[in-house]
């Protein structure tokens, strides 16, 4: 899919292929995982068919003593071995997505109980540390919210191409999003991240995005083009087509995806028992 922004012909038939294959109810893209240490061979093949279709998987399992070794366990079986180790991974590489009391930690919204806008993975690593897949693990869901909401973001392409392929072409410009550094102290912690918001992945040679809904800290290309068609992106996650998607995960379930654009309401915890999710990234991709 090298040519897909590029080439009309190639694009064309790419399109055919997508809203063809596109499901339209959450439940075809439940697959139940009997045993997570040994994956058979059919449930293997249904999350690979789901992924290539529409870019992620609802994964099921029973109870479990180690939720932690059973996710790391599916994940390897499906190729996720590439594992970003950052900040607050812990022990076997996922990281606990909570509440924390940790000042530091708290400074980043995902653990506090506060929504998460529209938003891809690592949308401000440098590329030799694209998050290419995660996974969202349910260990405990919070006493009311916390609900998530995604879409395929090779959708939300196609279907801004479709309206209106000037909108799409913006998105693709090389510095239509930037992320200044991150200081601490007059320390750089994180380089400025400058790129396009749709790209073809040079790793995966795939149509990836990168993308964030806050825009606090975010500056835009310096173009009516690329300011109208952020609008319209905005616009088009904000909508609700056939092709989002809204679950509030369960104790067992999990989201397994290639890094599918996603957010998250807002929660609240029984305080005996808080929201507890495992989260793993990956470098590399479900294929
Ligand atoms: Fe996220």
């Amino acid at each position: 899919m090298v040519n897909v922004l590029t080439k009309a012909d190639d694009y064309k038939r790419w399109r055919d292929d997508k809203f063809a294959n596109a499901l339209t109810e959450l439940d075809d893209y439940k697959v139940e995982i009997r045993d997570p240490f040994k994956l058979s061979q059919a449930e293997k093949d249904k999350i690979h068919t789901l992924c290539l279709c529409a870019n992620f998987v609802i994964f099921k399992i029973q109870p479990h003593d180690s939720y932690e070794s059973a996710v790391i366990s599916i994940n390897t079986q499906l190729g996720l071995t590439n594992l970003d180790a950052h900040l607050f991974v812990k022990n076997q590489g996922l990281t606990h997505i909570t509440q924390s009391t940790d000042k530091n930690q708290r400074e980043f919204i995902p653990y506090t109980n506060k929504n998460l806008a529209w938003h891809t993975d690592g949308y401000y690593n440098p590329i030799e540390q694209r998050i290419r897949a995660f996974s969202l693990f349910c260990v405990r869901p919070a006493l009311t919210g916390g609900v998530n909401e995604w879409i395929d973001p090779q959708m939300v392409y196609l279907l801004l191409r479709e309206d209106n392929p000037d909108i799409a072409k913006a998105l693709t410009h090389p510095r239509a999003m930037c992320i200044p550094e991150h200081k601490i102290y007059e320390k750089v912690r994180r380089v400025a991240s400058v790129g396009p918001i749709f790209f073809i992945d040079n790793l995966s040679r795939t149509l990836s995005m990168r993308y964030t809904q806050r825009k606090k800290n975010i500056s835009f290309l310096d173009s009516t083009e690329t300011k109208q068609a952020v609008k319209h992106l905005d616009a088009l996650l904000n909508t609700q087509t056939h092709y989002h998607f809204k679950h509030l995960l369960r104790t067992g379930e999990g989201l397994l995806c290639n890094n599918v654009v996603h957010k998250r309401s807002a929660f609240n915890d029984d305080k005996d028992s808080p929201r507890l999710l495992l989260r793993g990234r990956y470098f590399n991709r479900i294929n």
